[in-house]
Formats: C-alpha cells, sequence, structure tokens
C-alpha cells in the first residue's frame, strides 16, 4: 500500500501569519545557510527591473564577469542559474548527460549521494565508487574507476559538508580528459572558501552555491561550463515553440527532458540571442552579484586566507575543550567542522540551547553520523573572530551547564591565540 500523506499541524495562533517578520538574529554558525552579508541584503532590497531592460541585460553581463573571476576561469559560460545549489547541480546533468550515458559518481558524503540518485533519475548508468564518511579519494582510486568504467561524466563533491571533508581535485580533471571523460565539480559548500581554479584544474562544469562561503542566501547558484561541456549541451538545443526564431534548426542531439533545466535554453537567454525561457529572479540577481562583488574585491588570497584562519581557530578552541575533531583533519573543509560529541553528552539538548539562549545554530548531521557529531561552520559573512569566539564560548557555557567537565576558558583562549598569532 502506498504511503499516506504526511501530518501537517495547523498553526497554534492562526493570526501569527499577520504579525511583522521580524525574526530573532540568530548567529547561523552551521554548515550552511550562514548570516548574509549585509551588502547583499541591501542589494537585494533594490527596485525590480524588467529582464530585458538594458539595465538588467548589464547587471547580468556585470555577474558573468564576476563569476568568471571567482571561478578563475575564461569560460564564456558562467551564469547563474534560479535555484537552489541542487537545481543547479540537476541543470548541469539533466542537460549533458543522456539516457544510458554512464556517469561515475565519486562519493564521499551524503551529497555524492544527491548525485547518485540525480544521475538515476536522468536515466544514465551510474557507477558509484565511495570512501568512508571522514576520508577522501586519493586520485589514484578515481583514475582506476575511469579507466575501467569509461565514463561520459566523473561527477564530484569538492566540499561535502555531510563529513566536512574536502576533496583534491589539482589532478581529477586531468584524469578524466586522459580517458575521454569530463568532470562535473559540486562546489555548493566550498565555492568561495577554498581555492578552485577552474581552468588551471581542468574543470569542465562546477556549481555552486550563495549561502555558503559567498555570504548570501540560498535561491540562485553560480555555474561555469567549458568549452566542451557548452557545446554538448548546445547539440541539444530544441528552443520552446513559443520563441524560435525564425531561422530555426534544431539540434542535432536529444532534446533535453527538462524545460526549466534546460541549460541550451538558459545559454540562449544569457547569450547576445536574449531569448526568452524563465522570468530571471531579479532579485536573487542583484545578490549573486553582490557576493561576487564582495568576494572580488576582498580578493581570493585574502578570503581564503580569513576562512583557513577560522578553521584553525575552531580546532585549536575544540581540542583546547578536550573534545574531539570528527575525520582527516588534513583534509577538512576550512569553512566546517565535525566535533565529535562527547559520551554522555544529548547533542541535541545543547544545540536547543545554543539556539535558545545564545541565538546561536550550529549543526546536527546526517546518515552514519547521525546524533555523533555536530558541525560547526565558520564561512562567508561569519568567517570572523568574533562569531567564533562567541561559538566558542557560549559552547562550552552550555556544555558545563550540562555537567560536562572541560577546562573551563580553555577554548576561547586556545582559539583567541591563534588569531594572535596571525
Ligand atoms: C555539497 C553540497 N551540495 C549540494 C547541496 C544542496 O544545496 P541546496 O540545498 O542549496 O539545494 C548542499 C547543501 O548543503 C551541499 O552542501
Amino acid at each position: 500500500m502506498d504511503a499516506p500523506l504526511p501530518p501537517l499541524a495547523p498553526l497554534a495562533d492562526p493570526t501569527s501569519a499577520l504579525d511583522d517578520l521580524n525574526p530573532l538574529p540568530r548567529l547561523l554558525m552551521g554548515p550552511g545557510p550562514i548570516n548574509a552579508d549585509p551588502r547583499v541584503l541591501r542589494a537585494m532590497s533594490a527596485q525590480l527591473l524588467g529582464q530585458f531592460d538594458p539595465q538588467f541585460r548589464q547587471m547580468m553581463r556585470e555577474t558573468m564577469v564576476l563569476y568568471r573571476q571567482v571561478f578563475e576561469t575564461a569560460n564564456d559560460w558562467t551564469f547563474i542559474v534560479d535555484g537552489t545549489a541542487r537545481s543547479a547541480i540537476e541543470t548541469a546533468m539533466v542537460s549533458f548527460v543522456e539516457p544510458g550515458d554512464r556517469v561515475l559518481v565519486c562519493s564521499f558524503g551524503r551529497f555524492g549521494q544527491l548525485k547518485s540518485e540525480i544521475a538515476r533519475r536522468v536515466g544514465a548508468q551510474v557507477k558509484v565508487i565511495e570512501c568512508e564518511w571522514g576520508t577522501v579519494f586519493a586520485p589514484e582510486a578515481i583514475e582506476a574507476a575511469v579507466k575501467a568504467f569509461s565514463p561520459k561524466l566523473v561527477t564530484v563533491c569538492q566540499g561535502d559538508t555531510s563529513t566536512t571533508m574536502c576533496q583534491p581535485l589539482e589532478e581529477i580533471g586531468r584524469i578524466c580528459h586522459r580517458y575521454g571523460a569530463l568532470l562535473q565539480v559540486d562546489a555548493t559548500a566550498s565555492l568561495g572558501g577554498t581555492p578552485l581554479p577552474v581552468d588551471d584544474w581542468q574543470i569542465d562544469c562546477v556549481t555552486g552555491g550563495l549561502q555558503k562561503c559567498l555570504a548570501g542566501p540560498s535561491g540562485a547558484s553560480p555555474v561555469t561550463l567549458s568549452e566542451a561541456f557548452a557545446r554538448a549541451i548546445y547539440r541539444r538545443r530544441h528552443i520552446e515553440e513559443g520563441v524560435r526564431p525564425a531561422n530555426y534548426v534544431p539540434g542535432s542531439g536529444r532534446m533535453i527532458s527538462s524545460n526549466y533545466f534546460d541549460l541550451a535554453m538558459v545559454i540562449d537567454y544569457w547569450s547576445d540571442n536574449a531569448l526568452n525561457h524563465h522570468t530571471e529572479a531579479t532579485t536573487m540577481l542583484y545578490g549573486a552579484r553582490e557576493c561576487a562583488r564582495i568576494f572580488v574585491k576582498e580578493g581570493h588570497a585574502a578570503v581564503f586566507r580569513r576562512h583557513a584562519q577560522a578553521s584553525r581557530a575552531v580546532v585549536a578552541g575544540i581540542e583546547a575543550m578536550g573534545l574531539r575533531v570528527f575525520g582527516d583533519v588534513a583534509h577538512k573543509m576550512p569553512n566546517v567542522t565535525g566535533v565529535w560529541i562527547p559520551e554522555g553528552v544529548n547533542g541535541d539538548r545543547v544545540r536547543a540551547a545554543l539556539l535558545n539562549d545564545f541565538n546561536i545554530e550550529i549543526g546536527t548531521s546526517f546518515g552514519p553520523l547521525h546524533g555523533k557529531i555536530w558541525r560547526i561552520g565558520a564561512m562567508g559573512y561569519n568567517a570572523r573572530r568574533d562569531a567564533v569566539l562567541g561559538t566558542l564560548a557560549a559552547l562550552e557555557t552550555v556544555l558545563a551547564a550540562e555537567g560536562h567537565r572541560l577546562p573551563r576558558g580553555a577554548g576561547v583562549d586556545a582559539a583567541y591565540a591563534t588569531y594572535k598569532a596571525g
């Protein structure tokens, strides 16, 4: 029998729907989303424009220019997909992969599993290689799988927030190309926090999100496509009936099975053809442009240094409190740290006290790690000394109040010392 529809409780007080929207000022120190940079929120309050207004088309072009810098690429097809990060992953996959194509998924956490799920829905023949949660792949392991499976596409996360691990990618693009595969990278959680020179590393498609290191809200996703990736998609171009130009000739490839996620039409929309497709999410475009502008203005090296410094401070603070950091610390993402929940401590109660008494949110975890680790993020606008020190201080107080014995003051002192050391 099919499952019944899920329960849906009514509002305790239906009149609350008419109250002003006035959320408590939470400090979001989980794996993302995090607090948006106030400049991004300001940009998003600008008045709307029509999507074919020359001012707006100009902003779209500027956004492309800025994201080419963020991605360190010369790729023409560098733009924004409207939707959260998984929409960008799905857009790339459904537009590039045809039913029956071989896709190799290198999975080291929940978001690797997401990519195999999307690839299967697209009708690909999927092979998944996995490594233990808390570790990453050696390039040789990926090479062996590419060689044995001959995929059309290899897909992998750079940072998988579920495990906090960061996969080294320097060699993977070259490995894929050696065997005739293209490489798609999900950099949702790492873009803007850790180096990702797309052209140097020969990555064919990168998808990101704004809500992590780029200090924006979720809802628009930066994407960059290599020439080879874009051409393969554009072969499948079948323009929607209502907007076909007089000289329209459909592509020779198979029609992409989604309209919204048809990257060939999205390319046409962002190109000089300016073909109508979706109504660009104006406010999200303003936000995405501002995220990139802020990043580029601060500069890659300075932003990465700020994230690395926050990571050192969190790790030092956690260890000085007598807690243990999860996983292979040498391959930890700089922006998220997994922390083993100590024996006898109720992890959910600690998170609830942090939220209710300190307005600080830290993350829980998924799958095999559920109930075992917390995830503490320090990224984007929140990769700041005050945010890190305040979080460690609050965690210490809550743990002590829960009856956990720990050296008082040691966590904040150790983290503070890493900042003093520079
Ligand atoms: C690595 C990774 N990929 C994909 C996603 C999905 O992103 P979204 O929730 O914006 O669709 C996330 C979200 O946390 C993520 O961390």
